[in-house]
């Protein structure tokens, strides 16, 4: 399947085929694989995803996530998590020195450690704990995308699910405390082939500058 005809055929899923049938192993390793392989800020990558198959788990997490069949009947849930320390100055300074050491930034060292790493508009560490966390979640984000992308291509569905008790998965879950629950991904065999929800006008979303 390519690109065009992922993103065409992606939509939220919600009714399975079979409550809890289970998606193999290797099917949901290329997902989380495309999750991998997402851009990050400063390629920080500052995502954690934990694979919930067990039936009484994800059965738990539908409870956390009020009651969504979406979740409860899904064939296996992605937790997916966000790692604020990852832009704590010295793992952000790792992350872009490892783009610069593939030749990925023409920056010198002096450039990276006296600009970059120096300048709020580069370094959320500079702007506090809260804009770290933020700039995770968005970076989980795009992961979560590409995930979305994936799962078409491997014949399953998938809904993104923001509603949910973040805290009480985590703790459900026992996730590590530097971490943070951002949203939930169920997986799984579609029930449903839904048309395609509504979506804005191109030209109510987009402006040209032609001159
Ligand atoms: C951040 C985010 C959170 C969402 N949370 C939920 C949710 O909790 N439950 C749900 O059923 N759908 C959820 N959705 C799915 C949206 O409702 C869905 O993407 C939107 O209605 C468009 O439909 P489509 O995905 O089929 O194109 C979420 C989507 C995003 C991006």
């Amino acid at each position: 399947m390519n690109l065009e005809q992922m993103i065409e055929k992606r939509v939220s899923i919600r009714v399975w085929e079979e409550a809890n049938k289970p998606v193999e192993k290797e099917k949901i390793e290329k997902i989380l694989d495309a999750a991998r392989r997402a851009p990050s800020w400063g390629n920080v990558q500052p995502w954690r995803f934990i694979v919930i198959q067990d039936k009484e788990k994800i059965a738990k997490l539908g409870e956390l996530s009020g009651d969504q069949d979406a979740v409860t009947n899904s064939g296996a849930v992605i937790v997916c998590c966000g790692v604020a320390g990852d832009f704590s100055k010295k793992l952000q300074r790792a992350a872009l020195k490892s783009v610069m050491d593939v030749q990925g930034f023409d920056w010198t060292v002096d450039f990276l450690d006296n600009a970059v790493m120096e300048s709020p508009m580069f370094a959320p560490y500079l702007k506090g704990k809260e804009i770290m966390e933020s700039k995770a979640g968005e970076q989980v984000m795009i992961a979560i995308s590409f995930m979305t992308f994936e799962a078409v291509n491997q014949g399953l569905g998938s809904c993104w699910v923001g509603a949910t008790d973040c805290v009480g998965v985590g703790e459900y879950l026992g996730i590590p405390k530097e971490w943070f629950v951002h949203d939930l991904l169920p997986i799984g065999y579609p029930g449903e082939d839904p048309a395609p929800r509504p979506r804005k006008a191109l030209e109510d979303i987009v402006a040209w500058e032609t001159a």
